[in-house]
């Protein structure tokens, strides 16, 4: 039997590049492989611990579903679903949530961020308790690859963490996922390179829906340095080591074949050949969700189906887990 592999993507936003570079390329390349047995979902019930408005929330999640199939993921090969559409993620979650540490929620660098200083008292429970759903996410269809960006790295090891306490207490239950990153694991803001590009940032990000002009627009104002010349240095030169990033990751060039080519160009020859890549990468991507967009038919049943065979597996996984810990 093929190794499993589980990811899903919040449909709190439009998807950027860095969920494209970090995450929705890499699940299409995973699925192509051949090497693992796939399910890709939309995290909708993740972004429940954003507002938003009821209608924009189905809106967003059908949008991700779209990404998805547009971006390459075949229905035929991967199990492509919709998070709430399982009740027993929001079950497992429970479980979960007796034998995870308060402390080691608490010490999350994503909530930690997102709770600012009002941490105690406005921020919702559900963005605590966030990674105990992602364990259970992944727990339920026994995956041992989960392909994420490097922001999601601390909570695949509390994921870990978790199957080995529940493994101890119970007897083995759960597999101790890996991650599997791209050599693009963290897309930074364009206008701000310090921070990763994020889908509440939108200055700072390129969305994969982006009309050409525009992302030529944002290439062309994204912030670099007064030297001269490009260069891959992370440390120290962030906004053009980030564009160079993204030249590699988005042409399939090496970083060090993307310095040598822009050798004595201006920077702003190399971002005006960044653009031109950048939007024909994205070019069959964006005709094909145009197409699929239009065939509301077709996706909805690919969801259907995806959502009874994920229902069928986390289902038995479940079962499975409710005797060990006694409750049937
Ligand atoms: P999210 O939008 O938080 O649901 O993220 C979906 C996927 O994209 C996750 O695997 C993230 O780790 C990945 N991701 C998000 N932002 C970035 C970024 N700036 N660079 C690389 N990967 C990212
Ligand atoms: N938390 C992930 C993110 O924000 C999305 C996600 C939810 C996920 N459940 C998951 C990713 C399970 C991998 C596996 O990016």
């Amino acid at each position: 039997m093929k190794p499993i592999l589980v990811s899903g993507i919040q449909p709190t936003g439009k998807l950027h590049l860095g969920n494209y570079l970090g995450a929705l390329k890499n699940f299409v390349e995973l699925q192509n492989s051949g090497k693992y047995e796939c399910y890709f979902f939309v995290a909708d019930l993740h972004s429940l611990t954003k507002d938003c408005e009821p209608k924009e929330r189905q809106k967003r999640t059908l949008d991700v579903a779209l990404d998805f199939l547009a971006a390459g993921i075949d229905p035929k090969k991967s199990v492509v679903f919709i998070q709430s559409q399982i009740p027993a993620h929001s079950e497992l979650t429970w479980i979960l949530n007796t034998i995870t540490p308060f402390g080691e929620l608490r010490r999350m660098t994503q909530f930690k961020e997102k709770a600012g200083s009002e941490e105690a008292i406005t921020t919702n429970v559900g963005l605590f308790d966030y990674p105990v759903l992602m364990a259970a996410d992944i727990f339920l269809y026994d995956a041992a690859f989960v392909p994420i960006g490097d922001d999601q790295l601390q909570h695949l090891e509390l994921t870990r963490t978790l199957a080995r306490k529940f493994n101890a207490k119970f007897g083995e239950t759960f597999l101790e996922p890996k991650a599997l990153l791209t050599p693009a694991p963290r897309i930074m803001s364009l206008d701000n390179p310090t921070k990763k590009m994020s889908k509440s940032q939108p200055e700072g990000s390129i969305f994969i829906d982006d009309s050409p002009a525009t992302i030529r627009e944002k290439i062309k104002r994204a912030v670099t340095d007064s030297y001269k010349t490009t260069a891959y240095d992370p440390k120290n030169r962030h906004g053009i080591s980030n564009l160079v990033l993204i030249y590699s990751a988005m042409s399939g060039i090496s970083i060090d074949k993307v310095i040598e080519q822009s050798a004595g160009k201006k920077y702003s020859e190399f971002k005006e050949e960044l653009a031109k890549i950048v939007i024909k990468s994205l070019a069959p991507f964006q005709a094909k969700k145009k197409k699929l967009s239009a065939d509301a038919k077709r996706v909805s049943s690919a969801l259907a189906s995806g959502n009874k065979i994920a229902n069928s597996v986390a289902g038995k996984k479940l079962l499975e887990i409710k005797k060990k810990i006694g409750l049937i």
